[in-house]
């Protein structure tokens, strides 16, 4: 080519070069410009008794149906034991019981039993018992005999082999109902989910059995207290609250069946279990002070949301003098959760085991009453609004509808999407008006999988979540939901939840990851990203943390191909050259983990160097990605 003719040409060169860079994708962060303050409360936990969230999930308790009764929750789980030549029946009896609460028991009536041919009963646990080497098991039963102080050897058994993995005896039992304690240790047997508990005698006797409760190690080793595996997930999800107990959990289907939280505290044996809207009966151990200490254990706070006089069949409490008592027992749980030891409430709550009150600053009035068509909620809320104001003026009171006269403090919107809707509605916050009131996104999922979210789901939560954190100005909390999924067939109610367990182990989907990539690099301030030339199903947010002068770009490539992406960060100073990348990513958008593949998608950690403030920077197809940068 001659030089004349290259000459010629350059102007033309550049023009297009100048082109193409104007068209690469790329992306502008602005750090000296924040937005909005981040909501420190942006990420936290929503949970209710559903697909064996509680009972045979995060509540530690090992025997299945503890309270024997009628319907759902009855005897199912509870079999006879009739060794060699022994004689026995096993029965509900309707007549006696260990307390007002719980009228009814086991009845076992041995004839004929000895030593070698014992008989008795057993519980086959939530889809089997885990039994661990070493490990002591905390258990403990209500019982009455015909028979004075007829021994009770209570055992952990293997389904397979019936080798006894701990057993313990129990004596002193009489004519009147007394709880008994015991101890199980195993010694050096290897592990093993498919184990039941049996209490046997060697005589004949009629024994009655009730709240026959057995537990493993708890977190924190809290008595009564929570799994280990399920509550460090939840630790490493870096939450700031607990919304609790529901859900249509605190609703139940019929009012006499809500979350009653007086008949969930004190002595086990003064709660009366109840039946959930989710087909099982709940235990109930997850009462009020349980789900405190659980925020405890996390070092986060509850948003209470209380009971308001909407159960799922379309019953309801007219505003007026008929939903005063449901005020007031709402103010009484206020009272049990913050009171002094010397208020009435307060003094209960110290009663049973726990004199400080715990931190309250949320409230929340009913749940979906969105639902209600006796178009009762806006007076329902408002008679909760005067009545715990007048009381407590600093608490922050929650609807969970639009109210027509007057602006609740902060409203809670409800989110259950496709993969595409998730993405395509990510920008769903980014024009809403700011006069109106707080948003509380109280329950939100992208729905792509089963039992747990796909890769594809992860996608359109971090999509979604970008959106969040863009406005968390104006959203000052956010929970998933569902949380919890027990993956034993029946176990679930409600496909695609976040975590998934049996009675071994637990695992995380892709969804939980994101939320970990997210959370765990929060920010404390908004500032301006823009994309360009991206093209579409590619997300941006970050934030900034001022005080430790960090930088979090977060990056979401929806689509199949590599993006990459040349990127500006403008205002920062000293940029450090050394950062770290995050990516959460997978072959295909329904790739997953699973209870048999827990660790397929997880997020890994890459040590990048970045050239200067203008660097450029691949993002791999169908990847979650955090940039942390220090400035
Ligand atoms: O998360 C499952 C259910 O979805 C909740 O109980 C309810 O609030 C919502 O409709």
């Amino acid at each position: 080519m001659s030089k004349r003719y290259f000459a010629c040409l350059l102007p033309a060169l550049l023009a297009l070069s100048a082109n193409l860079m104007a068209q690469a994708p790329s992306l502008t962060v602005q750090v000296d410009h924040p937005s909005a303050k981040v909501s420190p409360m942006l990420y936290g936990l929503m949970t209710e008794e559903i697909n064996y969230s509680y009972d045979g999930g995060i509540y530690g308790e090992l025997v299945r149906d503890r309270v024997p009764a009628r319907g759902f929750g009855g005897m199912a789980h509870w079999m006879l034991v009739a060794r060699g030549s022994s004689v026995a029946s096993v029965s509900l009896d309707e007549h006696t019981g260990p307390s007002a609460a719980l009228p009814r028991s086991l009845k076992v009536s041995v004839t004929a039993a000895t030593q070698a041919a014992p008989a008795g009963v057993q519980n086959d646990g939530y889809w089997g018992i885990p039994v661990r080497p070493r490990t002591t098991y905390s258990g403990s039963f209500y019982a009455k005999s015909d028979s004075a102080d007829v021994p009770v050897t209570v055992s952990l058994v293997n389904d397979q082999t019936g080798v006894v993995a701990a057993a313990a005896t129990v004596t002193g039992l009489a004519g009147e109902w007394k709880q008994f304690s015991y101890k199980l240790k195993t010694g050096d047997v290897p592990v093993t989910a498919n184990n039941h508990l049996i209490l046997t005698v060697a005589r004949p006797a009629t024994v009655w059995f009730d709240l026959v409760s057995l537990f493993p190690p708890t977190y924190l080793d809290r008595p009564g207290g929570n799994r280990i595996d399920l509550m460090e997930k939840l630790a490493a999800m870096h939450p700031r609250f607990l919304r609790l107990p529901g859900g249509n959990y605190l609703e139940g289907d019929h009012i006499a069946d809500r979350f009653d939280w007086k008949k969930t505290i004190g002595p086990w044996v003064d709660r009366p279990t109840h039946p959930s809207p989710w087909r099982y009966r709940s235990s109930d151990g997850m009462g009020l002070l349980e789900f405190l200490e659980w925020c405890q254990d996390l070092k986060i706070e509850p948003v209470l949301a209380v009971y308001a006089g909407y159960s799922m069949q379309q019953e309801h409490v007219e505003p007026g003098a008929a939903l005063e008592p449901y005020v007031q027992d709402a103010l009484d749980e206020i009272e049990y959760v913050t009171g002094s030891a010397s208020t009435r409430w307060g003094a209960e709550r110290a009663k049973d085991g726990h004199p400080a009150p715990f931190p309250l600053h949320y409230v929340e009035i009913g749940n979906e009453d969105n639902f209600d068509k006796s178009d009762s909620y806006d007076g329902r809320y408002a008679q909760f609004y005067r009545a715990i104001k007048a009381q407590r003026p600093d608490l922050q009171l929650i609807a969970t509808a639009p109210i027509k006269n007057m602006t609740p403090d902060v409203l809670d919107e409800h989110f259950y999407m496709s993969a595409e809707q998730s993405l395509s509605d990510a920008g769903h916050y980014d024009k809403r008006d700011r006069s109106g009131p707080k948003i509380f996104v109280g329950e939100w999922a992208t729905r792509e999988g089963d039992p747990t979210p796909n890769l594809e789901a992860a996608l359109g939560d971090a999509a979604w979540m970008t959106g969040m954190e863009r406005n968390s100005d104006l959203i000052v909390m956010s929970s998933y939901a569902p949380l919890f999924v027990n993956v034993n067939a029946g176990a679930m109610q409600w496909p695609t939840d976040l975590i998934g367990y049996d009675v071994l182990s637990s695992y995380g989907s892709p969804s939980y990851w994101a939320q970990v990539l997210f959370a765990g690099h929060l920010g404390t301030e908004v500032v301006t990203s823009t994309l360009s030339n991206t093209g579409p199903r590619v997300y941006v947010s970050a934030t900034r943390d001022e005080k430790h002068h960090k930088l979090f770009v977060k990056v979401v490539n929806a689509t199949s191909g590599t993006k990459p992406i040349r990127i500006a960060i403008e205002g920062a100073g000293n940029l450090a050259r050394q950062a770290a990348l995050f990516t959460l990513s997978g072959k295909t958008p329904n790739a997953t983990n699973s209870i048999a593949h827990p660790q397929a998608i997880v997020p890994v950690e890459h040590s990048i160097q970045v050239a200067g403030p203008k660097f450029e920077q691949n993002f791999a197809p169908y990847s979650i990605n955090v940039l942390d940068l220090s400035y």
